[in-house]
């Protein structure tokens, strides 16, 4: 483990380590092409390798190549490793939507999974000892404590969250079987922008997004669902992370992985109210951004807050953009730069 090593000055590690050559599927996304961008920060070289089924050409980053395949697509994942000098790989590409996948179960319970082996398969094959899994706190649909830790009980809240899961159970046989050096890294919620790339999805479903398009006349209003759960406002409390600040938590898991597989849950350890990011979102946007009150959603636990402290102690990673406002901003200033999303 790296218990021994120096706390690192945030963002700058990159200087510190050998350079890389990463694999990144998905990196044409939201979050895997922040990671893209941070990894050629950091000094690293970067392969994206994505279908654009729900990513975004203009999302990659002009110093990456850009392979354009389907994980379902052996053949095109094994062409990649051959063509392409990789010693690392991280693992973003994914279908992401909880609901769809309570509707669809075998598109993630198959197609997921699948897509997982195929790319895990390779990465084996071709000898790539260092690979990251996008994992999720929907692992977590019945914590017993808060905020999550990495001891909680896994309880997956959907074929969704159980997709990621079983990838979590097979890196840690190949870990054993194989020497592959893994980071699941469970996500919370990933909020906000970089200057150059914010979060586009069709649709969309998350919090932050939806109440900007209120602001930006895209919608009537946005619904909150639930105002009567345990928590200081009645509205439900969750956990969003910089996505840029979730990003750099790759760059440092890739630079520790040769000293060890290891599983972070990562949030900011902060929980906002879904009134909360509304007024934060009114604040900085001017707009009045209607809401209206609907019914709970099943399956919606009050309150969802990470415990990254392990993260923390272990690689000295620390959110650089820890506020809610921040956040927000950051998504507010690229949804204005780019009104109509990426390349529209
Ligand atoms: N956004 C969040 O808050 C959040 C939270 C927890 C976990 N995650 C996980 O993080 C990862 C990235 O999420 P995101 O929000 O950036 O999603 P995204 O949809 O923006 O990005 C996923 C990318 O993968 C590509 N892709 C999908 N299926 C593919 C396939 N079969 N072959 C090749 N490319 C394919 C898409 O075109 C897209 O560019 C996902 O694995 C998701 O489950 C996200």
């Amino acid at each position: 483990m790296v218990a021994n090593r120096p706390q690192q000055t945030f963002y700058r590690s990159g200087d510190l380590f050998q350079k890389m050559n990463i694999l990144i599927t998905g990196g044409a996304g939201y979050i895997g092409s922040v990671a893209t961008e941070l990894c050629i920060a950091a000094g690293h070289k970067v392969v994206v390798f994505d279908n654009l089924s729900q990513g975004h050409r203009e999302a990659v980053h002009p110093d990456a190549v850009l392979v354009e395949g389907d994980l379902a697509d052996t053949a095109a994942i094994d062409a990649t490793f051959v063509n392409h000098p990789v010693d690392a790989v991280m693992h973003f590409a994914s279908r992401t939507l909880v609901g769809e996948s309570m509707q669809q179960p075998f598109l993630y319970l198959g197609e997921n999974v699948t897509n997982g082996l195929n790319l895990l398969q390779s990465t084996v094959r071709h000898g790539v000892k260092r690979f990251i899994l996008s994992s999720t706190a929907n692992l977590f649909d019945e914590p017993e404590r808060m905020p999550i830790t990495e001891e909680e009980r896994i309880v997956p809240g959907s074929p969704y969250g159980e997709s990621k899961y079983l990838l979590e159970r097979v890196l840690s046989w190949l870990d054993r079987t194989k020497s592959l050096r893994y980071a699941a890294l469970r996500y919370f919620n990933a909020a906000g922008a970089t200057a150059e790339r914010g979060e586009d999805h069709t649709p969309e479903s998350h919090l932050i997004p939806l109440v900007l398009e209120v602001a930006q006349g895209k919608r009537d209003k946005i619904t909150v669902f639930g105002n009567d759960y345990p928590t200081r406002d009645g509205s439900c409390v969750r956990d969003y992370i910089h996505i840029a600040d979730l990003a750099q938590a790759h760059v440092l898991a890739l630079e520790a992985l040769d000293g060890g597989s290891r599983i972070y849950n990562l949030g900011n350890g902060q929980g906002f109210t879904v009134l909360e990011v509304i007024e934060t979102a009114r604040q900085i946007t001017g707009h009045p951004i209607p809401a209206e009150i609907g019914v709970q959603r099943p399956g919606d636990p009050p309150t969802l807050v990470a415990g990254s402290d392990k993260i923390r102690a272990e690689l000295g990673w620390q959110p650089k953009f820890p506020n809610l406002r921040e956040i927000v901003e950051s998504a507010w200033n690229w949804h204005q730069q780019h009104p109509h999303g990426y390349g529209k």
